[in-house]
């Protein structure tokens, strides 16, 4: 059954709810089948940008690029609770911000917004959006979007004032009006206590198994691309091989070298 930020606020483990599960989707064909799926959660990621279109970091990806890709999920996965990433950019400042929350929230019929950080002006804007009805997701520890100034890929919360910093980061997002959290790469013992603390729920991305739920990129857990995924990533398929497989069958068949695909083609090996 569909969810609705109220039932999502009450998946708090220590309250022996089910755990949240989301992952990332970007295609109109993928949303289809996550959309008959048992799946909580669908996240449009600004990882789009890495994963379908070849970018180095998420920097570069556009309001536009996210209208495109969040409005194709959502027309294949009208049951999902779908949650779009504001790009890089896009809400600089409290004005920018809340007109580009509204234009992609309206335009990708999306559920709620994602946003990377904590600071200040970002919870101002968060309190604006959900007084305007949008609600925000809030996302910390590492923050690809901000990945210069963080100063490369790495684990959040190793050092007490750190991790110090970012229990408050996230207090404050709750207090802002998010209703719930991404914890990217942040020790397990923090996102443990980060958990804990907080009364909305924790979706944990590299960050141990004692979050409320947990995020994955598809792209990683099916093995999409030639790549080897994040360590914390254990994927379940290797799609990457299935298509250079299935593509090795058409360039065969098309020389006459195999059975015709048509009918009896030899099934693909996994
Ligand atoms: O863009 C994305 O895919 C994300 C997840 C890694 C949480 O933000």
């Amino acid at each position: 059954m569909k969810l609705n930020t109220r039932k999502i606020k009450a998946r708090k483990i220590h309250n022996g709810a089910k755990p949240i599960s989301m992952l990332t989707c970007y295609d109109f064909q993928t949303a289809q089948l996550l959309n008959e799926s048992e799946l909580d959660l669908i996240l449009v990621g600004d990882s789009v940008g890495n994963v379908v279109l070849g970018y180095e970091t998420t920097v570069e990806v556009t309001l536009a690029d996210m209208i495109t890709f969040g409005s194709a999920v959502k027309r294949g996965a009208p049951e999902v609770f779908t949650v779009v990433d504001l790009p890089f950019g896009t809400y600089a400042s409290l004005e920018s911000g809340t007109k580009n929350a509204i234009k992609l929230f309206q335009q990708t019929k999306a559920e709620a917004l994602k946003l990377e950080g904590a600071s200040e002006e970002f919870c101002q804007l968060i309190k604006r959006c959900t007084q305007a009805g949008i609600p925000i997701m809030g996302h910390i520890g590492l923050t690809p979007q901000s990945v210069h100034q963080q100063g490369g890929y790495y684990t959040h919360g190793k050092n007490d004032s750190e991790a110090q910093r970012l229990i408050l980061e996230a207090q404050s997002l709750e207090e802002a009006g998010c209703f719930a959290l991404v914890l990217e790469c942040v020790t397990p013992e923090l996102a443990t206590e980060i958990t804990k603390k907080l009364n909305i729920p924790t979706i944990g991305i590299g960050s141990g198994d004692m979050t409320d739920g947990q995020v994955l990129v598809i792209n990683d857990l099916l093995k999409m691309g030639p790549n080897r995924p994040p360590n914390f990533c254990h994927p379940v398929a290797d799609f990457y091989e299935l298509k250079r497989q299935g593509i090795e069958l058409f360039l065969n068949d098309v020389k006459g070298k195999a059975t015709p695909l048509k009918g009896n083609a030899k099934p693909l090996q996994s």
